[in-house]
């Protein structure tokens, strides 16, 4: 075996990779790291000037990268997307699904409406992504992968989080159940459960020096997350490298889990 056998079984060239939530912080650092690695991209997001602008930073790489605006969890949007990525790049071999939402409320103080909103934006939005552009990797008979982004919150409870942790638990058991589903075509499905890492979302916790404490003493790697942390566990999920990895949940979380 030559280094290169060793280095082809992670060449993602000429796949086609769709990316929700693509201008957040880990679906626009996937996009980057797989356009880089020679794939093509579409960026999917609700907003069409936010994946102009992030396309403009994918594509300096010089890889194909494509954006389709439309809602993740709307069902005719989702099929409208994955549609155009089939109809642009001949097929899809790569789904990251990051599109996602978070809420801190205590359950007295949280109304049905926001634990639906939590539960679309997370779960459905995911459901509906795996549904359509898994159906559409069945259909080319070629195989596929396909990337949740779920969390430690999908195992781990924390006051404040009751539908966030649901919808990030069901998510899990989404991709185990579609692993089952799908590993005779050929699709892997697997989680990454980051604990906390650099985006929007989060930006407040960075800046909040008693919860930067708080989460450090939970991560004995002794830092916060940033969205390169997630580059090689992308890049193992979306090639060859991940041919018998189906159904798993990669904690990728400074060892939050562990603790
Ligand atoms: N950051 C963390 O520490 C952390 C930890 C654990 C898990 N996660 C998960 O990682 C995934 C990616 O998040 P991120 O950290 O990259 O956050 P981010 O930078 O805030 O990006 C999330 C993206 O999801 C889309 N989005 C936000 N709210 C939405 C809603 N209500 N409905 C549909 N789409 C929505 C937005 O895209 P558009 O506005 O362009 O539509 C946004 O760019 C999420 O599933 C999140 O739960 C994050």
């Amino acid at each position: 075996m030559t280094k290169q056998d060793v280095l082809s079984l992670f060449d993602v060239t000429g796949k086609t990779a769709l990316i929700t939530g693509a201008t957040g912080s880990f679906g626009s650092t996937a996009a980057k790291a797989l356009a880089a690695m020679g794939a093509n991209v579409m960026l999917t997001g609700r907003t069409l000037s936010k994946l102009e602008a992030c396309a403009k930073s994918v594509s300096q790489n010089g890889s194909a990268v494509l954006v389709a605006a439309g809602d993740p969890t709307v069902p005719a949007d989702v099929a409208r997307v994955v549609n155009a990525t089939v109809q642009n790049f001949g097929g899809v071999d790569i789904l990251i699904a990051a599109a996602g939402d978070n809420m801190l409320k205590p359950i007295q103080e949280q109304s049905d409406e926001q634990w639906d909103h939590m539960i679309r934006s997370n779960l459905k939005s995911t459901y509906l992504y795996c549904k359509e552009a898994g159906l559409a990797m069945v259909k080319q008979g070629r195989g596929g992968k396909i990337i949740i982004v779920g969390s430690s919150r999908g195992q781990t409870g924390y006051s404040g989080l009751s539908a966030y942790c649901s919808s990030k638990g069901a998510e899990h058991m989404l991709a185990k159940a579609l692993a089952c589903e799908w590993g005779p075509h050929k699709i892997n499905v697997n989680c990454i459960a980051p604990s906390v890492f650099r985006a929007e979302m989060t930006q407040k916790y960075f800046e909040d020096a008693a919860i930067t404490k708080m989460l450090l003493a939970r991560l004995p790697i002794g830092r916060l997350g940033e969205p390169e942390d997630f580059i090689g566990a992308v890049l193992l999920l979306s090639s060859a490298a991940s041919n018998w990895i189906t159904g798993a949940v990669f904690n990728i979380d400074g060892g939050f889990t562990a603790t």
